[in-house]
């Protein structure tokens, strides 16, 4: 009798393991960074933002200084102030380019101007700094991951995919109650335990969830209970747009690390 409550016991805890261990994983689930998004967060931190993306849509107002106001990020105008990934990096660690700062009258109209650029050098690490070129790359234009002229960057710019999906894709938004409390990018591993393939890529943009995930008591009952959810674009999207955003995304995965 013993032994058999023994074995019955024994039999009941390997159930409830065979439940709980993948469902641990999902909540366990964290997120994975990449350059983009760690640039962001270093952005954050060191107070960019403040005065590259004032709320609403303006730019801060700047007399003296040579277009009259800060570049707001993501606005176009960086081909007006830098061309390249080094010209980006002067102007973090320096304040501006080395090309400015060689000349004399425009050095004068920096000291002058009522906002400068801060000089970042010795207050960030390499690391840091590199996370936040490839960042500003991105937000700027000046180095775009994957395919740039894709048509699946144009659609997921249309339907604003981005705003939830972070700068080229890159993830890590917060979403409250959710799964790691983020919402997932294109990107990495957190990409791959989500979407094993092309097919799962469709059910998600076109349904807002995938079949095989949805068949996880876990993960339904998250779902219900997440603050923001994947929209279903069935009714939004032309014939052939999934495809072009697939297309696109696998760009995105398969660009060399800058
Ligand atoms: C006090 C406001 C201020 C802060 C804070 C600030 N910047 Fe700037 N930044 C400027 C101004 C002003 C310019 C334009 C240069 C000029 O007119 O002298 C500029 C220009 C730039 C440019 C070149 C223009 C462009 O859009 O590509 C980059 C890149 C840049 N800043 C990145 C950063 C980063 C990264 C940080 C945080 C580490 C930062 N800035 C923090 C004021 C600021
Ligand atoms: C309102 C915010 C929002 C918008 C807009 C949005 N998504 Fe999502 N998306 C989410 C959330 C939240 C999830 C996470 C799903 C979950 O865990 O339930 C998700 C999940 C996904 C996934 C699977 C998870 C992963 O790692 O990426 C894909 C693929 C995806 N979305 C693609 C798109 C595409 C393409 C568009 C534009 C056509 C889009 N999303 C627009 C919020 C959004």
């Amino acid at each position: 009798m013993v032994r058999r409550l023994i074995w019955l016991a024994l039999a009941a805890s390997v159930v409830v393991a065979a439940m709980f261990v993948p469902a641990l994983r999902w909540l366990l689930w964290s997120w994975e960074a990449n350059p983009i998004l760690r640039g962001r967060l270093v952005a954050e931190r060191n107070g960019c933002l403040n005065c590259h993306l004032m709320p609403g849509s303006g730019e801060l107002s700047n007399p003296g200084s040579r277009w009259g106001t800060v570049p707001r990020f993501g606005a176009g105008n960086a081909m007006m102030y830098a061309g390249s990934r080094e010209e980006l990096e002067e102007f973090i660690r320096f304040g501006a380019p080395q090309e400015w700062l060689a000349d004399e009258s425009v050095r004068a109209r920096l000291a002058s101007q009522h906002l400068r650029m801060p000089a970042y050098e010795g207050r960030l690490t390499d690391a840091e700094i590199r996370d936040l070129v490839t960042y500003v790359a991105a937000v700027e234009k000046v180095d775009v991951p994957g395919n740039v002229e894709s048509e699946g960057r144009m659609v997921a710019g249309r339907q604003g995919c981005l705003a939830c999906h972070g700068v080229e894709g890159s993830g890590g938004l917060p979403n409250p109650g959710s799964l790691g409390g983020f919402i997932p990018g294109f990107l990495g591993g957190n990409f791959d335990d989500m979407v094993l393939d092309e097919n799962e890529f469709r059910e998600w943009v076109l349904d807002g969830e995938s079949a095989r995930l949805a068949r996880n008591p876990l993960l339904r009952f998250v779902w219900r209970r997440q603050e923001i959810s994947m929209p279903a674009y069935r009714e939004e999207l032309a014939p052939g747009e999934v495809d072009e955003l697939w297309t696109w995304v696998v760009s995105l995965r398969e660009a060399p690390s800058p």
